[in-house]
Parts: structure tokens; C-alpha cells; sequence
């Protein structure tokens, strides 16, 4: 990947938000959609979701969201690990289709137009179709799940997302038995997204990632449309995403336009590009080194000079338990 190290982003450990205010947040906020007043969420005004939200501009979601957002389920037990703040997670990102750095998409991504959005379902299924959103999602309760991402760039945040478990989707499609893979692609629409112009053409657009059947079926393996109980921010892959929270962050593809369900394994962006240093699997593993650093150790945001807040990698980011039946008779050293 076309790595910079992280410089530790821009807040101050001070600034993280400890999981019972969010907790807290939530629990208002559920009362609020309880009473059907989701409309006066800004009127919420303890000092931690000023400083949440200071500064950030979220987009207005889509009048369907806001009605799963009525009868959405939060995550009962969180795993008591503090979420990375809100301006973090939204102001450190790759999404290379708006460019190179780090800022790039929060700088530009208010210019993709994520309404109206299809997706086009297609290959071994019995139900493919050019879908909205809305009706892909239709059947489904949301649900937040916290996780864990890891970037293969050795940073990790903690997230909680909005979404349904692809697993129902898939079910509701109907892959034949021939598919064995599913592939999926991202929007390129080179006019609203200026990184696809500007040059950085060491890409083969579009962005394409891609998971075994057995790794999209997955109860882990989430489709996301929202963040922090919010819509998903353009910059981070509105209006629907892939998070896959056991492999490393370039999985977890944004702006999803077409989900493909394939007989043979897909050739993937990263891996196109740069075969000795990104896999198919992409598991994240403290023992298996990218070539050019260790993944070894982590460096959580946010972090400084002085509080650096490494840690070390977990196998698996720390859901071995769920996933490594997954991968039971592979070698993970050759197969990352
Ligand atoms: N999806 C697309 N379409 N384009 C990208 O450049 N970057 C990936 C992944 N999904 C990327 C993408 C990488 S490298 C990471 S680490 C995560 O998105 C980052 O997600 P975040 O910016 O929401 O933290």
C-alpha cells in the first residue's frame, strides 16, 4: 500500500471518548426515537456530544434510514474498549478515490452523490437486479456492532457501526451452489471523485475486494450504512460499505455499486498491484510481516509523541475465537 506512517492523527489522547458517554448517548437518543423526536437530535446537549460532533459535518441522511434508526438494535455488551473519537474516525481515512492522504477524503467526498444509489447484484444467483439501497436493507433491522479495524498500516480505530450482517442479504439472493466467491466493486465516477483524476493511476479503478463464501456468510461480516448511530459519512464509504473486522482495513470496501457472486476467486485491487505485499485472505497477524514493516505491534489513534498507545497485534484482531475455524489446514503464512 502507498504508505505513510500514521503521524498519530489529529487529537490528543485526552480527547478520546470514554464508552459510557457514548453509552449514555445512546440510551438519550433512544429515548428520543421513542418518542419520535429523532428530528431534535441536536438539540442533545451534554458536552461530550458538542465535542463529538464539533466541527464535523454529517451529511442528512435518507428519511429510510432514519426509519430503521427508530427501531434499530444497539449492541448490548460492548467489549469495554474506548471508541476512537468521532472527528478521528471521519478525518483519518483511505479512500483513494479522493486522493493520497490522509485528509483527501474528508476534503472531498461531500462531492459523491450517494442519492439515489443502486446496486447491481449479478453472477451465480438466482435473484440479480439493479437494487436501491433502500430496498436491499428493506427487510433488515439495523444493528450496531463495535469492532475493531486494523489497518494493514499498522494503526487500528474502534468503530461502531450501523448495518445488517451480509449474511441475510446473501440468503435473500440466493447464490446457486456454483458460487464460491463474492465479489464487490466501488463507485468510479472520476468527475466527483478528483483522486481518480488527479494521476494516481498506479490503480486499476474500480476499486474491487472480495471474500471466500464462507468469510461473506459470516455472523461478523457486516454491511454498513451508518456510524456512531449516525449515516455513514461519505468519507467513510456512504452509503453502504463492506467491514469484515478480522481482516486487515483494505477489505472492507466503501461505496459498494455491485456485489458479484463468482465460481473462481477474484483479483483484488491491492493484490493486483502489489502481489508480494497484499493477499486474498488479508487476515490480520502479529507473525506474518508485510514486507516493508512488522505487523508485530499496533499504534492505536489517538496517540502522540509522548503517548504513543502501541499495542500489541492481536491474531485475527482479536476474534480468533469466531474465525479461526475459518482457516483451519491453511497455512497463514502463505496464504495472507
Ligand atoms: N474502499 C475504497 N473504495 N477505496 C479505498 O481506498 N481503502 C481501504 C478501505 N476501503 C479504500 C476502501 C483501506 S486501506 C482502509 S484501512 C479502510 O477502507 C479505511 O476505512 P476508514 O477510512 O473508514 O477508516
Amino acid at each position: 500500500m502507498l504508505i505513510k506512517v500514521p503521524d498519530g492523527g489529529e487529537c490528543r489522547e485526552s480527547q478520546v471518548t470514554p464508552e459510557e458517554t457514548y453509552l449514555n448517548r445512546r440510551r438519550v437518543l433512544k429515548g428520543l426515537v421513542a418518542s419520535a423526536a429523532f428530528s431534535t437530535v441536536p438539540s442533545l446537549s451534554s458536552l461530550a456530544e458538542a465535542s463529538r460532533y464539533a466541527g464535523v459535518a454529517v451529511a442528512k441522511a435518507p428519511a429510510w434510514f432514519d426509519d430503521k434508526l427508530l427501531h434499530a438494535q444497539w449492541q448490548a455488551s460492548p467489549d469495554g474498549e474506548s471508541l476512537t473519537p468521532f472527528r478521528d474516525a471521519t478525518h483519518y481515512n483511505n479512500f483513494y478515490e479522493f486522493g493520497p492522504d490522509k485528509g483527501d477524503p474528508a476534503r472531498h467526498a461531500a462531492g459523491m452523490v450517494t442519492e439515489p444509489w443502486t446496486v447491481m447484484i449479478d453472477g451465480e444467483v438466482e435473484r440479480p437486479g439493479q437494487y436501491s439501497v433502500e430496498d436491499l436493507f428493506a427487510p433488515s433491522r439495523l444493528q450496531e456492532r463495535i469492532y475493531r479495524l486494523r489497518c494493514v498500516e499498522a494503526w487500528p480505530m474502534v468503530i461502531p457501526w450501523l448495518g445488517i450482517p451480509l449474511a441475510g442479504l446473501i440468503e435473500r439472493l440466493a447464490p446457486t451452489s456454483a458460487a464460491k466467491y463474492v465479489r464487490f466493486e466501488t463507485l468510479a465516477r472520476p468527475e466527483q471523485m478528483p483522486g481518480m483524476r488527479a494521476g494516481f493511476s498506479l490503480i486499476d479503478w474500480p476499486y474491487v475486494e472480495g471474500l471466500r463464501m464462507d468469510e461473506a456468510v459470516h455472523p461478523l461480516t457486516l454491511l454498513a450504512v451508518g456510524m456512531y448511530g449516525r449515516v455513514l459519512p461519505n468519507q467513510n464509504g456512504a452509503p453502504l460499505r463492506l467491514v469484515v473486522p478480522w481482516k486487515y482495513g483494505f477489505k472492507s470496501i466503501k461505496s459498494i455499486v455491485r456485489i458479484s457472486f463468482v465460481r473462481e476467486q477474484p483479483k483484488t485491487t491491492w493484490q493486483a498491484m502489489a502481489p508480494d505485499e497484499y493477499g486474498f485472505y488479508a487476515n490480520v497477524n502479529p507473525q506474518v510481516s508485510h514486507p516493508r514493516w512488522s505487523q508485530a505491534r499496533e499504534r492505536r489513534l489517538p496517540g502522540s509523541l509522548f503517548s504513543p498507545n502501541i499495542r500489541q497485534t492481536q491474531l485475527f484482531n482479536g476474534y480468533a475465537d469466531q474465525v479461526s475455524h475459518l482457516y483451519a489446514g491453511m497455512d497463514l503464512a502463505r496464504d495472507y
